[in-house]
C-alpha cells in the first residue's frame, strides 16, 4: 500500500509540476508595477514569438528571432501539457535585420476546432516554456479589432514605449476577459512608432495573452518608416505584387465564413491591390463575408479623410476595390479616433447605418475606424458620412466582430470598462452576385487608376527618399 501511495504521489507531483509549467493566461491584467517588472525583464531582448493567423482557421504561424548559431525553425505541438507524443513542425529561417540572428517562421496546420493544444518553439535556450492554445469554433466565431497600437507613440522614447505597452496589455486584458472566445485579433496598422527598432516589436509582444491570440497586423505609415515589420511578422498569403517595392505587401486570410483582404495602404500601386483582391475573392467564392483592412481611413471620423492624399489618391485606389467586390466592412485607423460610417458606395452615402440597428442585405460598405492605444487623436468635427463618432478621446476602445449564422454584429466598447459605445448588425441572406456590366465598367475605368498609381509610386519614392520615410 505504501509503495502504491508513494508511486501515486510521485505521479501527482510530476503532473502538477508539468501543469504548473504551462503559462496560464486566464488573468492577463497587470498593475503598473507588475507591468514594469515584466517590461524591465524583457526589454533588452528581441526574441518573443508572435502568434499569427494562418491562411485559414486550421492553421496558425509563429515567428521569432533566434541566435544564428543554434537556431532551429521548429515548433512542437501536443494535445497534453507534458508534451508527450508531439508533432514537430519545421519551417524556415531567413536573415534577420542584424548579423547575429535569424528569423524563424513555422506554420502549424491540421488544427481542429474547440480543441486544447500545447506548444513550444525552439528558442535560444532550447525548447521554450509550454504554452496553451485553445482553438475556437471554426464556424460562428468572434474577432477582436484594436488599431494603432503604435508602441512608442509618436516617438522612440523607452518611457513612452513602456507606458504604451502597459495600456496595450490593459486593453487586451479587458477585451479578453469579456470576450474569452475571441479567435484572433485584427489591427489596421501602425503597430510600431518608428518602424525601425526591434524594441518596439518586443514590447508589442510582451502581453502574455498574445501567446494564445493569433494576430493579423496590417502595415501602417509608422511601420513604413523602417523595415522591421518584415522581420517580426509572419502573415499568411503575402502578396508582393508586380510593382510593390521594399516593405510593400498585401495579404489575405480566411477564417470560417469570413475573408479578410488586408492592404498596405501606404503603397499606391492600385494594380497590385486590385490583383490581390481578385486573387483572394476568386479563391474564396463561398466566403459569406468580405472584410477589408487598411490603415488610412477613407470615410473616418473628424476631418481626417479630408487630406488630399486620402481623399483623392487612396479613395481612387481603394473605393473601387471595395465597391466592385461588395466588401461588407472596412477596418481602418490612422487618425486615432473611434468612429463608424453609414453605408458607402461610390464614395456616397447610400443608406443610413444607425447605431443599435440591424440591416438586412444592405447596399454599400461600412467603414469602421479604430481608436489608438498609444494616444488619442484630436477631434475636429464630424462629416455627414459618419454614423457614429466617439468624442471622449482620452479613452481607449476595442471592437468585436461577432459572426453568427447569417449575421455580423459589430460592437465597439470602452477599453477600460467595456461599456458599449456603438453597435451595428448586418444580416446577409443572399450570396455575392456578379455585377456583370457594371463591374466590367468599374474595372475598365480602374485601368487609368492603376496607371496613375504606378506614376504616383515613382514620384512618391522620390518624395519618401527626400523626407526620409513615410508620414
Ligand atoms: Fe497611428
Amino acid at each position: 500500500m505504501k509503495r502504491f501511495l508513494s508511486v501515486a504521489l510521485a505521479i501527482v507531483l510530476i503532473l502538477q509540476i508539468s501543469v504548473f509549467a504551462v503559462a496560464d493566461f486566464t488573468s492577463p491584467n497587470l498593475t503598473k508595477a507588475e507591468w514594469d517588472t515584466l517590461y524591465n525583464s524583457l526589454k533588452d531582448d528581441n526574441t518573443l514569438p508572435m502568434l499569427c493567423v494562418g491562411a485559414d482557421e486550421t492553421q496558425v504561424s509563429l515567428c521569432w528571432h533566434a541566435d544564428k548559431a543554434t537556431a532551429k525553425a521548429e515548433v512542437k505541438l501536443a494535445d497534453n501539457a507534458n508534451m508527450s507524443n508531439p508533432t514537430v513542425y519545421t519551417g524556415e529561417t531567413t536573415p534577420a535585420e542584424n548579423d547575429e540572428q535569424v528569423v524563424c517562421r513555422v506554420t502549424v496546420d491540421g488544427l481542429k476546432e474547440n480543441s486544447t493544444y500545447y506548444y513550444q518553439w525552439y528558442s535560444d535556450n532550447g525548447w521554450s516554456e509550454v504554452c496553451k492554445y485553445e482553438t475556437k469554433s471554426f464556424g460562428d466565431h468572434k474577432a477582436l479589432v484594436i488599431g494603432d497600437i503604435q508602441i512608442g507613440g509618436q516617438t522612440d522614447s523607452t518611457e513612452v514605449q513602456s507606458q504604451n505597452g502597459y495600456t496595450w496589455n490593459s486593453v487586451l486584458a479587458e477585451a479578453l476577459s469579456k470576450n474569452p472566445d475571441a479567435a484572433y485579433m485584427v489591427s489596421p496598422g501602425d503597430n510600431t512608432s518608428t518602424g525601425q527598432t526591434a524594441a518596439e516589436w518586443q514590447t508589442l509582444l510582451m502581453p502574455e495573452a498574445l501567446r494564445e491570440l493569433p494576430l493579423a497586423l496590417a502595415i501602417g505609415n509608422h511601420d513604413k518608416k523602417g523595415m522591421m515589420y518584415n522581420y517580426y511578422t509572419n502573415m499568411p498569403n503575402e502578396y508582393f505584387g508586380k510593382y510593390f517595392e521594399g516593405l510593400d505587401r498585401d495579404f489575405w486570410f480566411r477564417y470560417g465564413d469570413v475573408l479578410y483582404l488586408v492592404f498596405d495602404a501606404c503603397s499606391p500601386s492600385a494594380a497590385d491591390h486590385m490583383a490581390m483582391a481578385k486573387e483572394a475573392v476568386e479563391a474564396n467564392p463561398d466566403a459569406k463575408w468580405r472584410i477589408g483592412v487598411m490603415h488610412q481611413a477613407l470615410f473616418g471620423p473628424g476631418y481626417s479623410a479630408l487630406d488630399a492624399e486620402t481623399m483623392i489618391l487612396l479613395n481612387a485606389v481603394f473605393s473601387p476595390i471595395f465597391d466592385s467586390f461588395d466588401v461588407d466592412l472596412v477596418l481602418t485607423g490612422h487618425s486615432h479616433l473611434q468612429g463608424r460610417s453609414h453605408f458607402i458606395y461610390e464614395s456616397s452615402v447610400v443608406g443610413k447605418a444607425e447605431s443599435g440597428k440591424t440591416y438586412a442585405d444592405p447596399r454599400g460598405t461600412v467603414y469602421l475606424n479604430t481608436n489608438a492605444i498609444c494616444d488619442q487623436g484630436a477631434f475636429s468635427g464630424s462629416a455627414n458620412y459618419m454614423a457614429y463618432n466617439f468624442y471622449d478621446n482620452d479613452v481607449t476602445t476595442y471592437t468585436t466582430l461577432d459572426f453568427t449564422g447569417d449575421t455580423l454584429k459589430i460592437e465597439t466598447r470602452r477599453g477600460d470598462n467595456s461599456e458599449l459605445l456603438d453597435s451595428l448588425t448586418l444580416k446577409k441572406t443572399k450570396d455575392f452576385k456578379d455585377n456583370g456590366i457594371l463591374q466590367k465598367l468599374h474595372r475598365f475605368v480602374y485601368k487609368f487608376v492603376e496607371f496613375l498609381g504606378i506614376v504616383y509610386q515613382k514620384i512618391d519614392n522620390v518624395v519618401v527618399a527626400i523626407r526620409g520615410g513615410h508620414f
